[in-house]
C-alpha cells in the first residue's frame, strides 16, 4: 500500500489494510468505538438541549419546562444523561483493556498519555454537566467539588477559575455552562481526533 493510502484523510477513516487480529472482538471489545459512539450521541442530544436550556438563574426552571412542555424533552434529557454515564464507564473499561493488552508501550506512549487526559476530561465533563441542573443536588455536588479543589496546592485560585465567582452578572450555572459546552466538550472532541490519528500512526490497534 502506498504512502497515500496510509496517511491520506480517507486512508485514516477507512484504511485499506489493517493487521490480522485487530478486528477480533477480544482485541478491543470495541470499547474505544463505543466511547466515541457515546460522544456522538452526547453531541447531538447536547446541541438539541441548547435550543431550550437557559444557563444562569433559569437553569432549573428551563430543565423542568423541557421535561413537561417540550415533546420528547424528558427522553432527550435522559438520552444525554445516560450517554454521559455510559461514556465514563466505557472509557474506563477501554483504559483497562489497553493495560490488559499492554498497548501503552512504545510506539503508543503518546496515545496512552492522550488517553489519560481524555479520561480525566471525560469525568470532569460528566461532573460539570450534573452541575448545570442548578438544583439542590447540583449545589451539594459543587460544594464537594470546591472542597476537593481547595485541598490542592493553589486550589483556591483553580476553584475560582472553574466554579466562578457568584455575582449578579454571572448566574449560578453560567460559568459551568461555558466550561461544559465549549471548553471541555471542545477539548474532548479535538483530543479524540488526535487519538484516532495517533492510532493509525502507531500502526493500528495492537493485536493480542
Ligand atoms: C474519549 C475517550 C476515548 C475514545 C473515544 C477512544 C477511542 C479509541 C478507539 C476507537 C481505539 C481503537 C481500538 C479500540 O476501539 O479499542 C482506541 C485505541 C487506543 N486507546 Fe483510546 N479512546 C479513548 C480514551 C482512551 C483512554 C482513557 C486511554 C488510556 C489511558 C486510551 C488509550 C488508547 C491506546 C493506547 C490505544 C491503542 C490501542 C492498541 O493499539 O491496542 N484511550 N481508542
Amino acid at each position: 500500500m502506498g504512502k497515500q493510502g496510509n496517511y491520506s484523510f480517507t486512508g485514516h477513516i477507512r484504511p485499506r489494510q489493517i493487521r490480522a487480529g485487530a478486528l477480533r472482538l477480544r482485541a478491543t471489545f470495541c470499547l474505544g468505538g463505543f466511547s466515541f459512539l457515546a460522544f456522538i450521541v452526547l453531541t447531538i442530544t447536547g446541541v438539541l438541549l441548547l435550543f431550550y436550556y437557559q444557563p444562569g438563574d433559569r437553569a432549573f426552571a428551563s430543565l423542568s419546562e423541557i421535561n413537561s412542555v417540550l415533546p420528547y424533552g424528558g427522553f432527550l434529557r435522559s438520552l444525554h444523561f445516560w450517554a454521559g454515564q455510559l461514556m465514563v464507564i466505557s472509557v474506563f473499561l477501554h483504559m483497562v483493556r489497553v493495560v490488559w493488552s499492554r498497548a501503552y508501550r512504545p510506539l503508543r506512549e503518546l496515545n496512552w498519555i492522550t488517553g489519560v487526559v481524555l479520561f480525566g476530561l471525560t469525568v470532569i465533563l460528566d461532573y460539570s454537566g450534573y452541575l448545570l441542573r442548578g438544583g439542590q443536588e447540583s449545589g451539594a455536588a459543587a460544594t464537594v467539588g470546591q472542597a476537593l479543589f481547595t485541598s490542592l496546592p493553589g486550589g483556591k485560585a483553580l476553584a475560582t477559575v472553574f466554579f466562578g465567582q457568584p455575582s449578579p452578572l454571572n448566574g449560578s450555572t453560567l460559568n459551568m455552562f461555558v466550561w461544559h459546552v465549549f471548553i471541555l466538550a471542545g477539548a474532548v472532541g479535538f483530543l479524540q481526533m488526535f487519538h484516532f490519528w495517533r492510532i493509525r500512526r502507531g500502526g493500528g490497534v495492537r493485536p493480542l
